[in-house]
Protein backbone atom coordinates (compact mmCIF):
# COMPACT_ATOMS: atom_id res chain seq x y z
CA UNK A 1 0.00 0.00 0.00
CA UNK A 2 1.25 3.28 -1.29
CA UNK A 3 1.61 6.52 1.85
CA UNK A 4 0.63 9.68 0.91
CA UNK A 5 0.48 12.84 3.34
CA UNK A 6 -2.29 14.78 3.30
CA UNK A 7 -1.56 18.17 4.36
CA UNK A 8 -0.18 21.47 2.49
CA UNK A 9 2.01 22.18 5.39
CA UNK A 10 5.52 21.98 4.29
CA UNK A 11 7.55 21.34 7.58
CA UNK A 12 4.56 18.68 7.74
CA UNK A 13 5.91 16.98 4.20
CA UNK A 14 9.32 17.49 4.93
CA UNK A 15 9.26 15.78 8.16
CA UNK A 16 7.10 12.76 6.75
CA UNK A 17 9.31 12.97 3.41
CA UNK A 18 12.12 12.24 5.95
CA UNK A 19 10.94 9.04 7.22
CA UNK A 20 11.86 7.43 3.62
CA UNK A 21 7.89 5.71 3.26
CA UNK A 22 6.07 8.57 1.48
CA UNK A 23 5.26 7.90 -1.81
CA UNK A 24 3.30 11.11 -2.26
CA UNK A 25 0.96 14.12 -1.45
CA UNK A 26 -2.85 15.47 -1.12
CA UNK A 27 -3.81 18.67 -0.98
CA UNK A 28 -7.18 20.34 -0.94
CA UNK A 29 -8.49 24.02 -0.64
CA UNK A 30 -9.35 23.38 2.87
CA UNK A 31 -5.51 22.44 3.41
CA UNK A 32 -4.30 25.11 1.45
CA UNK A 33 -6.23 27.56 3.57
CA UNK A 34 -4.24 25.94 6.46
CA UNK A 35 -1.14 26.08 5.16
CA UNK A 36 -0.92 29.78 3.98
CA UNK A 37 1.27 30.52 1.14
CA UNK A 38 1.08 33.17 -1.25
CA UNK A 39 1.01 31.57 -4.03
CA UNK A 40 -0.36 28.68 -5.13
CA UNK A 41 0.75 27.27 -7.95
CA UNK A 42 4.67 28.24 -6.24
CA UNK A 43 3.81 26.07 -3.18
CA UNK A 44 2.80 23.24 -5.31
CA UNK A 45 5.99 23.12 -7.10
CA UNK A 46 7.32 23.65 -3.68
CA UNK A 47 5.86 20.34 -2.83
CA UNK A 48 6.95 18.35 -5.58
CA UNK A 49 10.74 19.58 -4.84
CA UNK A 50 10.25 17.54 -1.88
CA UNK A 51 8.77 15.17 -2.43
CA UNK A 52 9.41 11.94 -5.73
CA UNK A 53 5.93 11.37 -5.96
CA UNK A 54 2.09 12.25 -7.12
CA UNK A 55 0.77 15.69 -5.56
CA UNK A 56 -2.06 16.12 -5.86
CA UNK A 57 -3.55 19.88 -6.52
CA UNK A 58 -7.10 20.71 -6.71
CA UNK A 59 -9.03 22.06 -9.35
CA UNK A 60 -11.13 25.03 -7.83
CA UNK A 61 -13.85 25.75 -10.65
CA UNK A 62 -16.75 23.49 -11.45
CA UNK A 63 -17.88 24.34 -14.96
CA UNK A 64 -15.75 22.15 -17.77
CA UNK A 65 -13.99 24.43 -19.26
CA UNK A 66 -12.69 26.21 -16.28
CA UNK A 67 -11.82 22.74 -14.38
CA UNK A 68 -9.91 21.53 -18.02
CA UNK A 69 -7.90 25.28 -18.13
CA UNK A 70 -6.73 25.20 -14.30
CA UNK A 71 -6.09 21.16 -14.56
CA UNK A 72 -3.80 21.76 -17.47
CA UNK A 73 -2.06 24.90 -16.24
CA UNK A 74 -1.59 22.61 -12.30
CA UNK A 75 -0.35 19.56 -14.72
CA UNK A 76 2.05 21.90 -16.01
CA UNK A 77 3.99 22.60 -12.76
CA UNK A 78 5.62 19.51 -12.63
CA UNK A 79 5.70 16.02 -13.70
CA UNK A 80 4.24 14.60 -10.70
CA UNK A 81 1.06 16.90 -10.39
CA UNK A 82 -2.19 14.97 -10.49
CA UNK A 83 -5.09 17.04 -11.01
CA UNK A 84 -7.71 16.67 -8.56
CA UNK A 85 -11.37 17.29 -9.74
CA UNK A 86 -14.51 17.03 -7.53
CA UNK A 87 -16.77 14.29 -8.31
CA UNK A 88 -19.59 16.49 -9.79
CA UNK A 89 -20.97 15.87 -13.53
CA UNK A 90 -18.61 18.45 -15.38
CA UNK A 91 -15.98 16.57 -13.43
CA UNK A 92 -16.76 13.36 -14.52
CA UNK A 93 -16.63 14.50 -18.09
CA UNK A 94 -13.26 16.53 -17.56
CA UNK A 95 -11.61 13.05 -16.28
CA UNK A 96 -11.85 11.59 -19.50
CA UNK A 97 -10.70 14.72 -21.22
CA UNK A 98 -7.74 14.49 -19.08
CA UNK A 99 -7.12 11.23 -19.67
CA UNK A 100 -7.03 11.63 -23.26
CA UNK A 101 -4.86 14.16 -22.81
CA UNK A 102 -2.19 12.31 -20.30
CA UNK A 103 -2.76 14.06 -17.71
CA UNK A 104 -3.14 12.23 -14.52
CA UNK A 105 -6.28 12.54 -12.05
CA UNK A 106 -7.37 11.99 -9.02
CA UNK A 107 -11.59 12.26 -8.24
CA UNK A 108 -11.88 13.28 -4.99
CA UNK A 109 -15.40 14.02 -2.71
CA UNK A 110 -16.34 10.19 -3.10
CA UNK A 111 -18.98 9.26 -0.97
CA UNK A 112 -20.95 6.01 -2.73
CA UNK A 113 -19.58 3.24 -4.61
CA UNK A 114 -21.53 4.16 -7.52
CA UNK A 115 -19.99 7.61 -7.90
CA UNK A 116 -16.53 5.83 -7.84
CA UNK A 117 -17.78 3.15 -10.51
CA UNK A 118 -18.58 6.31 -12.55
CA UNK A 119 -15.41 8.44 -11.85
CA UNK A 120 -13.35 4.90 -13.16
CA UNK A 121 -15.40 4.58 -16.21
CA UNK A 122 -14.32 7.85 -16.92
CA UNK A 123 -10.73 7.26 -16.81
CA UNK A 124 -10.02 8.75 -12.88
CA UNK A 125 -6.16 7.42 -11.99
CA UNK A 126 -7.59 7.89 -8.41
CA UNK A 127 -10.68 8.03 -6.48
CA UNK A 128 -10.75 9.47 -3.41
CA UNK A 129 -13.34 7.88 -0.72
CA UNK A 130 -13.33 10.17 2.27
CA UNK A 131 -14.41 7.52 4.82
CA UNK A 132 -13.64 9.97 8.21
CA UNK A 133 -16.47 11.94 6.98
CA UNK A 134 -18.77 9.05 6.58
CA UNK A 135 -18.39 7.89 10.01
CA UNK A 136 -19.20 11.28 10.96
CA UNK A 137 -22.55 10.95 9.53
CA UNK A 138 -23.32 7.35 11.00
CA UNK A 139 -22.48 5.81 7.77
CA UNK A 140 -19.42 3.09 7.28
CA UNK A 141 -16.64 4.46 5.28
CA UNK A 142 -14.86 1.04 5.16
CA UNK A 143 -17.23 -0.62 3.61
CA UNK A 144 -17.56 2.04 0.94
CA UNK A 145 -13.69 0.91 0.08
CA UNK A 146 -14.51 -2.59 0.44
CA UNK A 147 -17.10 -2.31 -2.09
CA UNK A 148 -15.01 0.02 -4.35
CA UNK A 149 -11.90 -2.61 -3.70
CA UNK A 150 -14.46 -5.39 -5.17
CA UNK A 151 -15.78 -3.28 -8.22
CA UNK A 152 -12.65 -2.54 -9.47
CA UNK A 153 -11.53 -5.81 -9.24
CA UNK A 154 -14.38 -7.29 -11.06
CA UNK A 155 -14.11 -5.13 -14.22
CA UNK A 156 -10.33 -4.61 -14.18
CA UNK A 157 -10.64 -0.76 -13.56
CA UNK A 158 -6.99 0.42 -13.44
CA UNK A 159 -8.47 3.37 -11.11
CA UNK A 160 -6.17 3.16 -7.78
CA UNK A 161 -8.41 3.44 -4.61
CA UNK A 162 -6.71 6.32 -2.73
CA UNK A 163 -8.57 5.92 1.11
CA UNK A 164 -9.09 9.88 2.72
CA UNK A 165 -10.18 11.56 5.47
CA UNK A 166 -8.19 8.98 7.39
CA UNK A 167 -8.55 9.93 11.52
CA UNK A 168 -6.99 7.55 13.19
CA UNK A 169 -4.36 4.31 12.62
CA UNK A 170 -7.21 1.66 12.58
CA UNK A 171 -8.44 3.04 9.77
CA UNK A 172 -4.85 2.62 8.02
CA UNK A 173 -5.06 -0.83 9.15
CA UNK A 174 -8.72 -1.60 8.14
CA UNK A 175 -7.86 -0.24 4.44
CA UNK A 176 -4.70 -2.82 4.42
CA UNK A 177 -6.82 -5.33 5.00
CA UNK A 178 -9.51 -4.54 2.58
CA UNK A 179 -7.00 -3.55 -0.58
CA UNK A 180 -7.16 0.30 -0.95
CA UNK A 181 -4.43 1.07 -3.05
CA UNK A 182 -2.65 4.26 -0.77
CA UNK A 183 -3.62 5.59 2.42
CA UNK A 184 -3.55 9.49 2.64
CA UNK A 185 -2.70 10.28 6.05
CA UNK A 186 -2.25 13.24 7.94
CA UNK A 187 0.97 13.84 10.07
CA UNK A 188 -0.70 13.33 13.80
CA UNK A 189 -2.06 9.41 12.50
CA UNK A 190 1.21 8.88 11.02
CA UNK A 191 3.26 10.09 14.35
CA UNK A 192 0.49 7.57 16.08
CA UNK A 193 1.29 4.72 13.95
CA UNK A 194 4.95 4.85 14.62
CA UNK A 195 3.83 4.94 18.49
CA UNK A 196 3.83 1.34 20.99
CA UNK A 197 4.16 1.85 24.64
CA UNK A 198 5.15 -1.20 24.98
CA UNK A 199 7.95 -0.26 22.43
CA UNK A 200 8.74 2.45 24.47
CA UNK A 201 9.17 -0.05 27.59
CA UNK A 202 10.76 -2.44 25.99
CA UNK A 203 13.53 0.16 24.68
CA UNK A 204 14.02 1.97 28.11
CA UNK A 205 14.57 -1.64 29.75
CA UNK A 206 16.99 -2.51 26.71
CA UNK A 207 19.18 0.71 27.14
CA UNK A 208 18.97 0.34 30.74
CA UNK A 209 20.47 -2.99 30.47
CA UNK A 210 23.14 -1.71 27.94
CA UNK A 211 24.77 0.30 30.95
CA UNK A 212 24.54 -2.30 32.88
CA UNK A 213 26.41 -4.23 31.10
CA UNK A 214 28.74 -2.11 29.73
CA UNK A 215 29.70 -0.79 33.66
CA UNK A 216 30.05 -4.80 34.48
CA UNK A 217 32.50 -5.42 31.79
CA UNK A 218 34.51 -2.30 32.19
CA UNK A 219 34.69 -2.86 35.73
O1 LIG B 1 -7.73 14.93 1.16
C1 LIG B 1 -8.99 15.21 1.63
C2 LIG B 1 -9.45 14.43 2.83
O2 LIG B 1 -8.48 13.60 3.30
C3 LIG B 1 -10.16 15.29 3.82
O3 LIG B 1 -10.07 14.82 5.12
O4 LIG B 1 -10.25 15.13 7.57
O5 LIG B 1 -11.04 16.95 6.02
O6 LIG B 1 -12.31 14.83 6.23
P1 LIG B 1 -10.97 15.47 6.30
Amino acid sequence: MKFFIDTADLDEIREANDLGVLDGVTTNPSLMKKAGGADFHEHIFRICEIVDGDVSAEVTATDFDGIMSEGRTLAGIHKNVVVKVPLIEEGIKALKAFRSEGIKTNCTLCFSAPQALIAAKAGANYISPFIGRLDDISNDGLQLISQIVTIYQNYNFDTEVLAASIRHPMHVVACAELGADVATVPLSVIKKILKHPLTDVGLEKFLADWDQYKESVSA
